[in-house]
């Protein structure tokens, strides 16, 4: 199996390619490692993890999550149907508590709890030290899509600008859906280092693109708006309206 299996009744709201993107990545995940997973709900990414995992080196899944909304019940039964319960420890607790005396060293960390700024800085900086060298962190819900913005999801961008973008501590940054990724490394090389700059710029033009659409054309009067639009080649569509 090279891609995640997962019933239709398990709700959640991970893409296609982010649920292709936890599989591959557990799957690839060093053996003498475990799998953390902050933000758990009814468990559809910790089926794609754990997934993912058994069709590699059977890495083991911490999945945590408070379940304040009542959503345990449903985790259980989802992630047992999809045949990986064994190799998921679901720990029934917020981050911040689950990382009292932890120790292991993670492979893979995917942030996807909280989204409140500071919540999800604090994420980072009590489970990333864990992180080895060479291992993955990624964040869900952290890039402008209309959707983070719309939901008002801005606390998981803030905090991969600030210590993805800006950090000598990862490389390799990319992006799934609305999921940031990067690798935790010490050595940076040059080409490391303008690779990082030319995602961030990357990363930049579309969110320039939203602001500049939210704060400054949409300002603007109907008349002038559809004259930019017809300079940008835009037509309207016949909508029969
Ligand atoms: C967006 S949902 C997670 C979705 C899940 N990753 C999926 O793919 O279906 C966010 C979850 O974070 C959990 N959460 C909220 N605060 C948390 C905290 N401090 N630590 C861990 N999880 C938390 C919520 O209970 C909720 O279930």
């Amino acid at each position: 199996m090279n891609t995640p299996n997962i019933p239709d009744y398990v709700k959640g709201w991970l893409t296609d390619t982010e649920a292709q993107f936890l599989y591959s990545q557990a799957k690839a995940c060093p053996p003498d490692t475990v799998i953390v997973e902050i933000g758990s709900w009814k468990g559809k990414s910790s089926i794609c993890l754990s997934q993912g995992s058994a069709a590699g080196g059977n890495v083991h899944i911490y999945a945590i999550d408070p379940h304040q909304d009542d959503s345990y019940q449903e985790f259980e039964h989802n992630v047992s149907s999809a045949g990986v319960r064994e190799l998921v420890t679901p720990i029934v607790k917020t981050s911040a508590d689950a990382c009292e005396g932890w120790t292991q060293p993670i492979g893979l960390l995917f942030i996807d709890g909280n989204h409140e700024h500071d919540m999800v800085e604090q994420d980072f900086l009590l489970w990333s030290r864990f992180v080895v060298e060479g291992g993955i962190i990624a964040f869900h819900d952290s890039t402008s899509s209309p959707f983070n913005q719309l939901m008002g999801y801005l606390g998981p961008k803030r905090v991969v600008d600030k210590y993805l973008f800006q950090s000598k501590d990862f490389k390799h940054i990319g992006f799934t859906g609305t999921t940031t990724y990067a690798t935790k490394s010490s050595s940076q090389t040059v080409t490391d280092t303008l690779a990082r700059w030319s995602m961030r710029l990357k990363k930049a033009f579309p969110d320039t693109l939203m602001l500049l659409h939210q704060y400054v054309l949409l300002k603007l009067p109907t008349g002038v708006l559809d004259g930019i639009r017809r300079l940008m080649g835009y037509r309207k569509l016949n909508l029969g309206r």
